[in-house]
């Protein structure tokens, strides 16, 4: 299958590097993220979950996905929801994923982690374990998660996993409520010794709703967190070819109720599981296909004239929809990020404005969903509608 370009690096010495390179010339599902649930036991505030109230694959059904992944060439597997350790199958479908050779990862809020449990875990020698680490204290936690004693359950998790070895990693998504307490999670986590990650990019939820933009950090904290960050960063090569992202080439997203997705953020299904199988979907789906042979730099209008576009590590096709109902367009938070790159590194200099900025002056833009402009956008296969731009007048970007 050919495509329209794709700046991906050249064949490396490395035979890793020089592996992957090929896997996603071929398009290879290399690695699948896989929510097997929407249910969660917590109720957290920020949480992009949108429960589609169908019922969730069974675990014949997750088996016989398995096997097709298996098939296709998949390696990764991560899986994560809602909570998966509120379906009581789990163990099942994972110790099946790990009989098929699968490199098995799990994402965890870490509260239900019991005893038994954690042996279970270890017994499937994942990869990895992600368990999200909302607050430094019970009540920021608590807030945060809606629940009660989560600091204390979550690190309970954590010390049973690391009792047998298995590998942690702490993920924190930075949010006004939680800003206060970042050095203490730091601390907190190096007391742990656990691999840890800071974030603060707050996702619209699936429905393109904007349950949570009113906590994500300003264009200042995220320069204030960039600034004092050790993570080497170095601007991206942008040439007409050139992709933000390699959604689509080799790898994808299954959701609890069989929809085969290009991401986490780019909910618009290349059809079902159930119906359809994996093999046409992810060859022949229609928003794989666009994505492959569209979703280069020369065909982002905003992006491609950018020019901070070396400092943008945010930007998302999947986001760009949600917020301004252009699969093609760039979106204010990766906007915002990467100029806090940008002054992050060059805290002397101005701040460059970038062109969908200069495009909304004048007004403060709504990410859609929010009470005052209604209807989320709806998630149409093919679409590549014209931006939609939710403003208020008088007001600055
Ligand atoms: C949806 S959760 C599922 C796994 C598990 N329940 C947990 O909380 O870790 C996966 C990750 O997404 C993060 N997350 C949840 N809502 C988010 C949002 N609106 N934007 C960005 N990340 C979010 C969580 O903090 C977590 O690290
Ligand atoms: S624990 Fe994870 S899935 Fe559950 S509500 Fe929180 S972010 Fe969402
Ligand atoms: S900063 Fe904004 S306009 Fe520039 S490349 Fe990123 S998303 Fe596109």
């Amino acid at each position: 299958m050919a495509f329209a370009g794709c700046e991906l690096p050249g064949p490396s010495d490395d035979p890793y590097e020089a592996l992957l390179f090929r896997l996603k010339q071929e398009f290879v599902p290399l690695t699948v993220l896989w929510e097997l649930t929407h249910k969660c036991n917590l109720d957290c505030i920020m949480c992009y979950n949108v429960p589609l109230g169908q019922s969730e694959l069974t675990t014949v059904e997750c088996f016989n996905v398995l096997e097709q992944l298996a098939s296709a060439g998949t390696l990764y597997l991560t899986f994560t929801g809602g909570e998966i350790l509120s379906r009581r199958d789990f163990f099942q479908i994972a110790q099946h994923a790990r009989s098929l050779g699968f490199a098995v990862s799990l994402k965890t809020n870490g509260t239900l982690i019991t005893p038994e449990k954690a042996d279970q875990i270890a017994a499937l020698a994942p990869l990895r374990v992600d368990i999200s680490l909302l607050g430094a204290t019970e009540k920021t936690f608590d807030a945060i998660a809606g629940s009660k004693d989560t600091l204390r359950r979550v690190l309970r998790g954590v010390r049973l996993l690391q009792e047998r070895n298995v590998r942690v990693k702490l993920l924190s998504l930075l949010m006004d409520l939680n800003m206060p307490e970042r050095e203490q999670m730091i601390d907190l986590v190096m007391e742990l010794g656990v691999d840890y990650e800071q974030a603060f990019k707050i996702s619209t939820a699936d429905d393109g709703t904007d349950k949570a933009g009113d906590h994500q950090l300003s264009r200042e904290q995220m320069t204030e967190v960039l600034a004092v960050d050790h993570t080497p960063f170095r601007p991206r090569t942008v040439n007409a070819t050139s992709r933000t992202c390699s959604v689509s080439l080799s790898s994808c997203l299954v959701d609890p109720y069989g929809n085969l997705l290009p991401c986490i953020e780019l909910r618009i299904p290349a059809g079902n599981l159930r119906n359809k199988p994996f093999s046409e979907l992810w060859s022949n789906g229609g928003i794989f296909r666009q994505l492959r042979n569209q979703h280069v730099m020369k065909n982002l209008p905003d992006c491609w004239i950018c020019p901070i576009n070396r400092y943008c590590e945010g930007r998302c096709s999947g986001l760009a929809l949600k917020e301004h109902g252009d699969l093609y367009g760039g979106h204010l938070l990766a906007c915002q990020q990467a100029q806090a790159r940008f002054a992050s590194i060059f805290p002397n200099e101005r701040v460059p404005v970038t062109p969908l900025q200069t495009r909304l002056h004048g007004s403060t833009v709504k990410r859609p969903g929010s009470p005052q402009v209604g209807q989320p956008i709806p998630l149409l296969e093919g679409v590549n509608v014209h931006p939609t731009f939710f403003m208020e007048t008088n007001g600055s970007v």
